[in-house]
């Protein structure tokens, strides 16, 4: 392992690489003790670089074997090795390098470079993962061509995988298996891939456009191959999606997934040889709930995406990141979107930007969307990266229309296909492609933080003029004190009493009638705005930030008559959303403040009778309405407030209280809806039937809470149940509202029923690690040696610990400082041995500025961790970016 105080990596410091490496050969002999990798790299120097520089390799915890130039073994002086590097001096300008060396994958605890889950053998080099594997420059900016030996015990391993194409398999005299694959397309080394194991597969195919026929096999154990079709249909559907939308075909006669248990990711886009977590590829009904089968569909899509964006066009170095990150992002939910509903998935991905990124964006580990320093890498696999880079792209893709956005697309993968390039190249293309002008637009991947948008308005009747006001500013976040305005798309209308007035800014044609004049982007580019709008005729109610047009926060002092006609009226689903979360949220303070001063929590009767209208419309989609319904979560309401105020108690008491009395408000209507979205069928994980089942649960879930005497309706609804979505809805009914006398069997029963199935069991932990029981803490200390969890494996670490830190923020802030404690001595241990799941596990304790009387406790925590030996490089930055 890296220790103590490891050196910053900054953007401004890249350069070209001194070698390319023009052909790789990759000879792995897998054994039992230990792997030997045998490497012959075609090496060239660079014509760019004058001189004569030493290569500089990369490798960690590679044991050197054997070091060769052209067939001459070198002596031990002729290189040198420490724990990073393996550097030679005085290479000739062209060579082939032959370097032995022996790893040890059944020890590798890390889940990167070469390791086993079980008894397979898999890798994972994303980032920097390769290094581990051999010596290498293990850089995306260097692309080559790998041909990959792999030689293995037939019985153990039958199934042995590379990239590419598989042009040999034969059986050496000793009885081992040897087979040959070779990947035709150039590519850095992050994208290689072995699997070797004991595994079944399903199989189907796909014809491109152009008539290819594509072989699409999803490798998985014996035991999971019933749960494969899900992921198959996904993946075809993608397939589809981006030679329709993207004009992008497949370019290879195999495509293959597999699936893996031990995965510190959801899954990684190695090419033609895709790996995934387990839980985002496999789907049963009675494992998967409905949001699982959604969720591997749009993984699914997202990896198969980034064969375009990301392999054939890659990243040049990795503060370039969201290039392909934040633009396959957006592929995938725009695909998501046309195959589901738009509204809810937008929705629900603003819900995780607002909750979690926008967290992120205020706290010590704020950076832009192409950083320009990090200590780890891995620790950028962000939602700053992912998220609120696809909100960056969505934006252009607003700024330029969809048709100049596809030509910009088409224009990005010509120029540059077989590149590694930058965030700047895939702007220009943009540019370049639509003649607009993205100069200043530039500044989204440069500036970190969150934009506020303060919105003001006046209306003159006399004049019939409306005016907005608009201004923006963006607090400052580490290394960035002052900040430049933003180009900011505001998608806007104007809600009238009869609907959505005709829009014309002053200074346009009177009859300049488009076909839809009701609505329109506004470009907010100065600090300072004010946008003029004609003949209202009268004083509207302003639906501001249709869609969530842009990343930032609004301020603008709605009142809650305001929020309740553009949740029932407006043209755009989002703000609908947004304006019953809105409301929501302004009731959920007025109860705080009633709480806080000891009194009696009084519900605003606005809100009862808007949610009692919600749930008497037939006409509305029922995923929609269960969106609508669900009140903003503890955390968002935590992230709304300003720092060091945030009470988690108070929060959550006056939450429950609204939810309670809305359940009590709405009892008969709620009832109601519950009997009819009843349903005789058996299960399908399709849109509409998944709609039925949230606004369901929904319903049971505000019942429950305002009543126990429904939870006898939870109990009925476990036992009928032939899925996981309804058995864990449940199942959080009776363990939330009820007494430990109503969930202490079922939970037990639901354990037995499933222990075999280690996807289903993770939602157990998680359902036990995020219940507001008092006993909650300890519950997960003892789950902690359950033999159901397994601190090795990445998934049961965040289904347990990482929920109940996440999760449950009244029991994670307890002020005895016990959750604090708790969590620290996962991370501790985990520092040793997977130190990217510990750097990722503590993120909540990062977020010690925003709580009310937790800092001190929070910090100490994190101080305690600092001074441990052995720091991580991972977790060595993020404990001292929160304590400086
Ligand atoms: N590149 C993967 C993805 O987003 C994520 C990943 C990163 C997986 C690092 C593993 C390791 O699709
Ligand atoms: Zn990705």
């Amino acid at each position: 392992m890296r220790e103590a105080n490891p050196g910053t990596i900054y953007l401004k410091d890249y350069s070209a690489p001194a070698f390319l490496i023009n052909r790789t050969e990759l000879h792995f002999e897998l054994g039992e003790e230990h792997t030997i990798v045998h490497s012959r790299l075609h090496l060239l120097r660079s014509p760019e670089h004058a001189g004569e520089p030493p290569l500089v390799l990369q490798g960690q915890e590679l044991e050197l074997l054997e070091v060769a130039i052209d067939r001459d073994v070198l002596v031990e002086d002729a290189y040198s090795v420490d724990e990073d590097t393996l550097v030679i001096d005085k290479l000739p300008e062209q060579c082939v390098l032959s370097v032995k060396t022996r790893i040890r994958p059944q020890d590798n605890s890390s889940l990167e470079g070469l390791y086993k889950s079980h008894t397979m053998f898999c890798t994972q080099c994303e980032a920097e993962g390769f290094r581990k594997i051999t010596y290498y420059l293990d850089r995306p900016d260097v692309m080559s061509v790998f041909t990959v030996t792999i030689t293995a015990d037939p019985v153990r391993y039958p199934v042995l995988l590379s990239n590419g194409n598989l042009l040999e398999d034969r059986t050496l005299d000793d009885g081992r298996r040897q087979v040959l694959w070779h990947d035709p397309f150039p590519k850095p080394c992050y994208l290689f891939a072995l699997v070797a194991g004991d595994l079944e597969c399903v199989e189907d195919q796909f014809t491109t456009a152009s008539g290819r026929e594509v072989c699409l096999r999803l490798y998985v154990e014996a035991k999971d191959l019933g749960k494969c079709e899900h992921a198959m249909g996904s993946l075809q559907r993608s397939m589809r999606w981006d030679e329709e939308v993207y004009g992008r075909m497949y370019d290879l006669d195999i495509f293959n997934i597999v699936a893996v248990d031990d995965f510190n990711m959801g899954a990684m886009e190695n090419k033609s040889l895709n790996i995934f977590n387990t839980s985002c590829v496999l789907c049963d009904p009675n494992i998967t709930t409905d949001r699982g089968y959604q969720r591997v569909e749009a993984i699914v899509a997202h990896e198969y995406f980034h064969n375009w964006s990301g392999n054939r066009v890659t990243c040049r170095d990795w503060f370039q990141l969201s290039l392909k990150e934040g633009f396959t992002v957006f592929r995938d939910a725009e695909f998501s979107a046309d195959v589901g509903s738009r509204t809810v998935k937008r929705v629900e991905d603003v819900t995780l930007l607002r909750t979690a990124q926008f967290a992120e964006d205020a706290g010590p580990m704020a950076h832009p969307v192409r950083p320009e320093a990090y200590i780890e890498i891995n620790n950028f696999y962000t939602l700053t990266v992912y998220e609120k880079g696809a909100e960056v792209v969505r934006m252009i893709h607003t700024l330029l229309g969809a048709e100049d956005f596809r030509r910009g697309s088409d224009l990005y993968f010509q120029r540059h296909d077989g590149q590694a390039v930058t965030c700047e190249d895939f702007v220009r293309a943009m540019e370049d492609a639509s003649g607009v002008d993205l100069g200043q637009f530039r500044r989204w991947y440069s500036q970190a933080g969150t934009p506020l948008l303060r919105v003001r308005d006046s209306y003159d009747e006399d004049a019939q003029t409306y005016v907005l006001e608009v201004s923006q500013s963006c607090p400052p976040t580490p290394g960035q004190p002052g900040k430049q305005p933003f180009v900011i798309p505001l998608a806007m209308g104007l809600l009238g009493d009869a609907g959505n007035l005709p829009l014309r800014l002053a200074g346009e044609e009177p009859d300049a009638e488009t076909a839809d004049n009701t609505h329109r982007v506004l470009v907010v580019d100065q600090a300072q705005q004010r946008f003029e709008f004609v003949g209202v005729g009268e004083r509207p109610v302003p639906s501001l930030l249709r869609g969530f047009s842009a990343p930032v926060r609004l301020d603008y002092p709605f009142s809650r008559v305001a929020l309740c006609q553009l949740m029932s009226r407006d043209d755009d689903g989002f703000v609908r959303w947004d304006s019953a979360q809105a409301l929501a949220t302004q009731v959920i303070g007025d109860v705080q403040a009633q709480l806080a001063a000891g009194e009696a929590p009084q519900v605003d009767a606005l809100l009862l009778e808007a949610c009692a209208s919600l749930l008497e419309d037939e006409s509305l989609e029922h995923a929609m309405v269960a969106e609508m319904l669900t009140l903003p979560g503890e955390n968002y309401l935590a992230e709304l407030c300003e720092e060091g105020v945030a009470d988690v108690d108070l929060i959550h008491a006056a939450r429950a209280a609204v939810q309670a009395a809305l359940g009590v408000g709405c009892r008969e209507l709620l009832l109601r809806r519950y009997q009819a979205l009843s349903s005789a069928r058996p299960y399908v994980a399709e849109g509409d039937e998944i709609g039925r089942r949230a606004l369901r649960n929904l319903c049971l879930d505000y019942l429950a809470c305002a009543d126990a005497a429904h939870l006898d309706m939870a109990r009925a609804q476990y036992q009928a149940a032939d899925n996981l979505t309804e058995r864990l809805a449940a199942l959080r009914c009776l363990a939330c509202y009820g007494g430990e006398g109503d969930w202490a069997a079922p939970l037990q029963a639901f354990y037995e029923d499933w222990q075999d199935e280690t996807l289903a069991i993770n939602h157990w932990l998680t359902l036990q690690a995020t219940m507001p029981d008092a006993g909650v803490l300890d519950r997960v200390r003892t789950l902690m040696a359950h033999p159901a969890f397994d601190l090795r494996n990445p998934n049961k670490v965040r289904a347990l610990v990482g929920a109940f830190a996440g999760q449950n923020p009244v029991h994670f802030h307890r002020e005895d400082g016990a959750g604090y404690a708790l969590l620290g001595e996962v991370v501790e241990k985990l520092n040793a041995s997977n130190p990217q799941i510990a750097a990722r596990l503590l993120t909540p304790l990062t977020r010690w500025r925003r709580y009310r009387g937790r800092g001190e406790a929070m910090c100490a925590e994190l101080e305690r961790l600092a001074a441990l030996p052995g720091l991580s490089p991972d977790v060595y930055e993020l404990v001292s970016k929160s304590l400086s």
